[in-house]
């Protein structure tokens, strides 16, 4: 079966992120063109070479980069927590216990008001240059409303993530042991054929580090892979337990020891940061610095959710990272997509090099930098997913 062939010329600045391909991490190009072919990368490189094709779409000088990959978010849920969140920017704290507000919301909501609720998130992710998103449940704790969560986000995104482990259920909070034991068994025999990952709160309020290891080994007897919320509100066991299980990534990584960087950095597991919550829960941000410059892989996410980071936006992340903590605009970007496919173990997406799949944000800006440097201004001029153009 023949495709259409698109060549877009006339780049700017091409992030590649391949380092054979051009200069520093970001593997960057200037006047560049690269050719998509049917869903994927054919041809990429200097304009004044490229090769012809079917259509053809000028960038007008402005920047092209991967879409951005959101490694970590929780889209399947009702109802919202702005009281919470007022109540919180007037000095209150924030605490693992709002997750039940959602959970009772969440499980009030028809799978129609759920999925519609989940289209219109990743439409919004879209919209913002976000092209792989991965999607966890977590609202619902019980096996009905855990599985039909991860249900419905499969119809979305291959990267589903089980998080019965969320918070204790409301039914067994005398019984948290009992909890664990149907998160572990009949709730993981129902959500494991939906699901590609399984995640744990670790945290004070949530499930400590016995808890996670029995949750995450469980999972991975049923063929999951782990990834962990570690180290958020508190010092733990979180990174440490995520780096021996050989997480795909430990997430949030707010409160890290000396020894916890150490082990993110000597490991395979990624550092994912997600400033969103920081920004939402007026906590410290985590610095991104100590992380690369200890040699660790980082990657920055939105946590998109309705109590700790209800942002959708990638370029906010990004511009808080450089603000906040510490890592420069190269740094941040190379994070937000390329470090959120080393989180999600993917191969395909993140960088534009022949073969990749052809998700790509074209900036209304002559450069990457500018989503650090242009904070809040919408820059998205187009996006393609899979060779599909979508904005
Ligand atoms: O990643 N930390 C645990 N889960 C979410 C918060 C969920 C909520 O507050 O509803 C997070 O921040
Ligand atoms: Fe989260």
């Amino acid at each position: 079966m023949s495709t259409t062939t698109t060549l877009i010329t006339g780049i700017g600045s091409l992030v590649t992120n391949d380092p054979g391909q051009g200069a520093g991490p970001l593997g960057l190009l200037t006047d560049a063109a690269v050719v998509v072919d049917g869903g994927t990368v054919a041809w990429v490189g200097p304009a004044a070479d490229a090769p012809a094709a079917d259509e053809r779409f000028d960038a007008g000088g402005r920047a092209l980069l991967p879409g951005f990959v959101d490694s970590h978010a929780h889209l399947v849920f009702a109802g919202d927590r702005t009281a919470e969140f007022n109540a919180r920017m007037s000095g209150q704290a924030y605490s693992a216990g709002g997750i039940r507000t959602t959970v009772a919301a969440t499980r009030a909501a028809s799978d129609a008001e759920l999925e519609a609720n989940l289209a219109g998130f990743v439409r919004e992710a879209v919209r913002q240059g976000t092209t792989t998103i991965e999607c966890k449940s977590g609202y619902g704790l019980t096996v009905e409303d855990e599985a039909r969560a991860l249900r419905i986000a499969a119809g979305y995104t291959p990267e589903t993530t089980y998080l019965g482990a969320h918070v204790v259920a409301p039914e067994y909070a005398e019984d948290p042991a009992g909890y664990v034991e149907l998160v572990t068994g009949e709730m993981l025999d129902a959500c494991a054929p939906h699901a590609r990952w399984v995640d744990v709160f670790c945290e004070k309020g949530a499930f400590d580090g016995d808890q996670a290891r029995a949750v995450l080994t469980a999972g991975i007897e049923k063929g999951l892979t782990p990834r962990v919320h570690a180290n958020q509100l508190t010092y733990g066991p979180g990174v440490q337990l995520a780096v021996e299980l050989g997480a795909a990534s430990a997430d949030h990584c707010t409160h890290l020891t000396d020894e916890d960087v150490a082990a993110l950095a000597g490991s395979a597991t990624v550092a994912t940061l997600l400033p969103g919550a920081e920004f939402s829960t007026r906590a410290e941000y985590p610095s991104g610095r100590r992380l690369l410059d200890a040699g660790a892989v980082v990657a920055l996410s939105t946590d998109c959710n309705p109590g700790s980071s209800f942002t959708s936006s990638m370029a906010f992340c990004i511009a808080v990272a450089v603000r906040e903590m510490g890592m420069t605009p190269d740094e941040a970007v190379w994070a937000a997509t390329a470090g959120g496919a080393r989180a999600l173990r993917r191969s395909d997406v993140g960088t534009v090099a022949v073969g990749s799949r052809a998700d790509l944000l074209l900036l209304d800006a002559p450069s990457h930098v500018h989503l650090a440097y242009r904070p809040g201004v919408p820059l998205t001029a187009a996006v393609w997913r899979a060779g599909v153009r979508e904005v």
